[in-house]
């Protein structure tokens, strides 16, 4: 059984497909052993609670330093042993500490086909804006491991979106959610609790069993 915890930051609709996933069998083998917001009013956390799973908040607000937020972000996520940490729309820089802990054990949602509309700084909808101003005509969703670099990980799964002629943001958003990252997320956690994929020379390659 797959143990997994799952950080997030805000409505938390990422981790809802999850629990469907695993209380419908999409997801198999896999169990979540809590959640955790660094916002306290992440609706996400209700969400848990809702199924009862283990939901705290840890702010940076209520650490003086960042790397006492750091460390007590660390020290609750070990305590829990977990086999994977599953980063659902987290707004936080994960520590460089618990991605080099847990190699090849994080994996987070990109509502882009990355290695288009990355960068630092940018988020969700300036992509989504970004693509509307330049009229591309596909976008989507990639799930891949976390590496220390910005969006840098192997790439576990992408799913193309259609760009529809006029789509404001907020749209295109909603459908790269609904067609893309619910269906790939849960995806991605069965087939890694499944023993279907290997991370070789920093590539994700499908297992067969
Ligand atoms: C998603 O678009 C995800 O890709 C992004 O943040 C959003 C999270 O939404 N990183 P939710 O909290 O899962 O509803």
């Amino acid at each position: 059984m797959l143990k997994i915890g799952v950080l997030v930051s805000g409505g938390g609709t990422n981790l809802q497909a999850i629990i469907d996933a695993v209380e419908n069998n999409t997801i198999t083998n896999t169990s979540i052993s809590f959640v955790i917001s660094n916002n306290p009013n992440a609706y996400a956390l209700e969400r848990a609670r809702k199924h009862n799973i283990d939901a705290k908040c840890i702010s940076p607000k209520s650490f003086e330093t960042r790397e006492q937020f750091n460390e007590a972000l660390i020290d609750t996520i070990n305590s829990y042993h977990v086999d994977l940490i599953v980063l659902a729309g987290f707004l936080v820089i994960v520590p460089s500490k618990l991605i080099k802990q847990y190699e090849n054990k994080i994996i987070n949602i990109h509502p882009s086909l990355i290695p288009s509309f990355c960068g630092t700084g940018y988020y969700g909808l300036k992509v989504h804006e970004g693509v509307l101003e330049r009229g591309v005509k596909i976008t989507g969703a990639t799930v891949h491991f976390v590496d220390e670099g910005t969006d840098t990980g192997p790439i576990i799964l992408q799913k193309a979106v259609e760009v529809k002629d006029d789509d404001t943001s907020e749209v295109l958003q909603k459908r790269v959610m609904e067609e893309a990252e619910w269906k790939i997320l849960p995806e991605a956690i069965d087939l890694i609790s499944n023993g279907r994929i290997a991370v070789v020379n920093n590539k994700v390659k499908k297992v067969s069993l």
